[in-house]
């Protein structure tokens, strides 16, 4: 049974000195390993690796970070305020290091990647710090660290995409879980930091992201999400064993072979990229049921100036016909966004197009978030974070009002109507009632009954939504 921590607190979001007992290799079996993931799914994903790599070496998994042996925080530099999150954290879990001086504690991720040595120096009790392609080289690391050092590795790297590791299933339901298809990114959208936290983009041997699929739907898994920074450009090219002959795997294509697992397991997928998504994906999730009808799309801004400023490669006329193209392809198609408010330079007509972009496309869902200069980044070398924060949040308080009214309202155009959802479990805030998700994504909670198990589809009666939850009864 795994027992290991994961906290998404983003998206709503050393020894001093002493030598430390060097323990040998064989004597490390039963120590404990706590991990806590910040940020993106992609993070979790990963923490899913590096437990799969350390459980391998005999660690065991713990909850408890007072009980760690190995405490390790896999972060996000996405914003300001997420890494300022994990620097709390830390210093909690320095009163735990100064109780337990054994305790090795280290930064995974991408504020590993981007402070890189830095991180020791500013974080006296930090003893690791690994970036997102170099997990394989943790046993080495800790190995290191006992011996008494501090470790580092952040190479990046052109290839690793852990295909042949298997992930461990942290924290999860046993019905839905993430596979991660590619790594890194090769846009470079200005105000972003992925591309060198994460490096450059690689796709994942297609054989190994279906022999992943196969394994968890035949260990009762009925749901999986394809996990990449902008997965509509995934490529693969390689041998085929079965047909001899090199092959070339597209996004499309991808989806394809996932969905024809079995009729029985959902497929969900993202990020997907404005410039990238093209009809023949549409086409795909048009073509099979067990596709979810859902697509997040993030537009980042409604304003052509302020794309090309952000280096997003489209224009808002280009977004809306993409817009277009799902709705005629896929018309009952859930569609969220990122959006960021105050970005340099944006105008309050600017801002006022991010809002009409809203109002055209009715966002199922958004992230919304103000701007934060990342160093590094494009925009923070070339242009000036010159909106005042006070302007910032008033135009992201504007569209989080915008983006409640279009939830609610797509919320609300379930009420009356039966629909089919994969029960996930318990719902989080009462154990009298379980939840599951729509193909849209949407969340649904309903009364508990005793013959009702995790995992089964269920058609369920919508009688009354709030802004973020569908509210209803057992239809049959
Ligand atoms: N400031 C604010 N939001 C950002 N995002 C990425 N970088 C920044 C930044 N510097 C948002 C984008 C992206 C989402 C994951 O985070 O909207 O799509
Ligand atoms: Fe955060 Fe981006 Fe890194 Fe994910 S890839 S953890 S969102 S910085």
């Amino acid at each position: 049974m795994i027992d290991l921590q994961l906290t998404d607190k983003t998206h709503d979001e050393g020894r001093q000195g002493e030598a430390l007992v060097i323990d040998a290799p064989a004597k490390r079996n039963g120590r404990k390993l706590y991990i806590e993931s910040y940020g993106c799914q992609m993070n979790f994903a990963d923490s899913e690796i590096v437990a799969s790599i350390l459980l391998d070496q005999g660690f065991e998994t713990t909850g408890d970070y007072k009980e760690a042996d190995v405490v390790f925080i896999n972060t996000c530099s996405i914003r300001e305020n997420a890494e300022q999150r994990v620097r709390n954290r830390l210093s909690q879990f320095g009163v735990e290091k100064r109780r337990n001086p054994k305790l090795i504690v280290g930064v995974l991720g991408c504020m590993a990647e981007r402070l890189k040595s830095k991180f020791l120096e500013e974080e006296k009790l930090v003893d690791v710090v690994v970036g997102p392609d170099a997990y394989r080289d943790l046993p080495q690391l800790i190995g290191q660290v006992e011996d008494g050092q501090k470790a580092i590795n952040v190479l990046l790297s052109r290839e690793e995409t852990y295909a042949d590791i298997s992930p461990v299933r942290l924290n999860g339901n046993g019905i839905t879980a993430f596979i991660s298809i590619m790594r890194g990114c090769d846009n470079m959208c200005s105000f972003c930091v992925v591309p060198f936290t994460r490096g450059r983009e690689r796709s994942r041997d297609p054989h190994s992201i279906l022999a992943e699929a196969q394994d968890l739907f035949d260990k009762g898994y009925k749901e999986v999400t394809l996990l990449g920074q902008n997965v509509d450009s995934y490529k693969w090219k390689g041998a085929d064993a079965a047909e001899n002959a090199e092959i070339e795997v597209n996004f499309a294509q991808l989806l394809e072979k996932v969905a024809l697992i079995s009729p029985e397991i959902r497929i969900r997928f993202s990020t997907s990229h404005p410039k990238d998504i093209t009809d023949e994906v549409l086409y795909t999730i048009a073509k099979y049921d067990n596709i979810c009808n859902y697509i997040h799309l993030p537009v980042q801004s409604g304003s052509s100036r302020v794309l090309d400023l952000m280096n997003r490669t489209y224009t808002r006329e280009w977004y809306i016909n993409r817009i277009d193209a799902i709705r005629n392809i896929i018309p009952d198609c859930a569609i969220s966004s990122d959006i960021i408010a105050g970005f340099c330079t944006e105008t309050e007509e600017e801002h006022q197009e991010t809002l009409t972009m809203m109002d055209y496309v009715g966002y199922d869902f958004a992230f919304t978030f103000s701007y934060s200069e990342r160093p590094g980044t494009l925009a923070a070398r070339k242009l000036e974070d010159d909106i005042p924060d006070e302007v910032k949040r008033r135009r992201l308080s504007e569209i989080l009002l915008k983006q409640q009214e279009w939830s609610l309202y797509r919320l609300q155009q379930n009420v009356g109507k039966t629909l089919r959802i994969l029960v996930e479990g318990p719902s989080k805030k009462s154990d009298k009632d379980y939840c599951g998700r729509t193909d849209q994504n949407a969340m649904v909670v309903f009364p508990a009954s005793e013959e009702i198990k995790a995992g089964q589809y269920l058609n369920v009666f919508i009688e009354r939504c709030t802004s973020a939850t569908l509210l209803g009864r057992i239809a049959d």
